[in-house]
């Protein structure tokens, strides 16, 4: 699927538009992210905190595992949205990278511009995968 430039910007509008339903009472970092599929559904996801601070979870993990517990497995690109644009934690590049190392990370501020662009390998070198335990 093309990822043209108005498909980019969708999916950082719902990001951001999710990113209102993030439950940061804690650390105050909102996050909104939107993950687009092969079949051309996206799935959004927001960061869940907990008393329990480890229970907690990443925007982007929450928008993978909506979108595979649906039966998706491919997805083109997510978008993630935050007050300073940081990127993916180191676990949920790893959670990504299970997915395919080409999705194409979109970092973006609550004003929708788009700051960077990389993909999930660029952030995530050396990948260790599902490569990793087939023909054992
Ligand atoms: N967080 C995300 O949801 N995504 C990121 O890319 C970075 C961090 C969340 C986790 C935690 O709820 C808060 O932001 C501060 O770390």
């Amino acid at each position: 699927m093309m990822l043209d430039n108005t498909t980019r910007q969708q999916l950082v509008a719902t990001a951001l538009e999710a990113r209102q339903w993030a439950y940061a009472p804690y650390s105050g970092y909102t996050v909104g992210a939107a993950l687009l599929t092969a079949s051309g559904k996206i799935y959004d996801g927001v960061n869940v905190e907990n008393a329990a601070y480890p229970d907690g979870i990443c925007a982007e993990r929450v928008a993978v595992f909506k979108a595979v517990s649906e039966g998706e497995r491919e997805f083109i690109a997510i978008a993630v949205v935050s007050q300073d644009g940081g990127f993916p934690c180191g676990s949920c590049r790893q959670v990504l990278s299970e997915f395919g190392l080409h999705t194409l990370v979109i970092i973006a501020n609550p004003q929708g511009e788009i700051l960077q662009e990389a993909t999930v390998n660029d952030l995530l070198p050396h990948a260790f995968g599902p490569q990793n335990l087939r023909d054992r």
